[in-house]
């Protein structure tokens, strides 16, 4: 049988159906300031999504185009007046950023309250530690569209392959939030499909096209496709399509979890705006 589709496109409608409910019984509109350097056309795009969707559903957004050759100073410089910035709820500085400039430093820049990323230490402190945070957005959508479709995560056997800050890792603590057996796996883990075949739920984030074959998966297992991947102007995912063959569910690329790490940073600079005034959230 075929594997069902999980749509991100369905389940992030369900996250700004929330998010709407939510913001009806708000006296204030949250805003989002998203920072890019450069031209890099992903980039570009990405961050046009991201600024239409917090327009879409009324937040104040606004967009700061930098030269790709600013200089590090004035990038913190930009970030320590937003952080001042009582208007201001949510920062989001675009990634990757150019050589010249050391991301961990301007990560740690940004006010943890306004790190709608949830890329900051005490974030990623608070993520391990089981505390109240803003988590990283790719990862919290990856859980969500699962609990979207009823997936019950609770002492499942879960693989996720690539260590990334931005994924890899964080989903590894979000899981382990949900219960979750996790293992991490990575490029330089041994028998790399041995260990994927244990997986009862498998997340892929290597940014390796169709690096993922069915013989590495196990039969009926819920396949989450975090890749995006251009090769000759086409979107391809990490996971091979044979798998469908296999697999109960999978993600497609695009229309997977593109569209839900979107969904979670517009729920994050909710959660930054109530977590700045009233240090709960509602
Ligand atoms: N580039 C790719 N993914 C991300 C992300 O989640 N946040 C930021 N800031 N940049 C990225």
């Amino acid at each position: 049988m075929a594997a069902q589709v999980l749509s991100g496109h369905e389940a992030a409608e369900a996250v700004y159906e929330e998010i709407r409910a939510r913001l009806r019984g708000l006296s204030f509109t949250p805003s989002l300031r998203v920072i890019r350097l450069g031209e890099d056309p992903a980039s570009v795009a990405y961050v046009r999504l991201k600024d239409k969707r917090a327009k879409a559903l009324g937040y104040r957004s606004q967009v700061e185009v930098y030269p790709e050759d600013l200089p590090e100073e004035a990038l913190l410089e930009r970030i320590a007046a937003l952080n001042a910035d009582e208007e201001v709820d949510g920062i989001l500085v675009q990634l990757p950023l150019p050589p010249h400039i050391r991301t961990q430093r301007v990560l740690e820049a940004i006010h943890p309250l306004k790190d709608v990323d949830g890329f900051h230490p005490l974030n990623v402190g608070r993520l391990w530690s089981g505390g109240k945070g803003l988590f990283p957005c790719t990862p919290l959508g990856v859980v969500r569209l699962l609990k979207h479709y009823g997936v019950d995560l609770r002492g499942k056997e879960v693989v996720v392959v690539g260590r990334s800050n931005i994924v890899g890792k964080p989903l590894a603590g979000l899981l382990l939030r949900e219960d979750a057996t996790v293992t991490l796996a990575h490029s330089k883990t041994q028998d790399l499909p041995e260990v994927t075949r244990r997986a009862q739920v498998l997340v892929v984030a290597v940014g390796r096209p169709h690096l993922v074959r069915k013989a590495w998966v196990r039969e009926g297992a819920i396949v989450v496709d975090v890749g995006v991947n251009r090769v000759e102007g086409r979107l391809l995912g990490d996971v091979h399509p044979e798998v469908a063959e296999v697999a109960s569910a999978l993600t497609p690329v695009p229309g997977g979890v593109g569209p839900m790490t979107v969904a979670m940073l517009m729920r994050n600079t909710l959660e930054a705006a109530l977590l700045r005034r009233h240090g709960v959230s509602g």
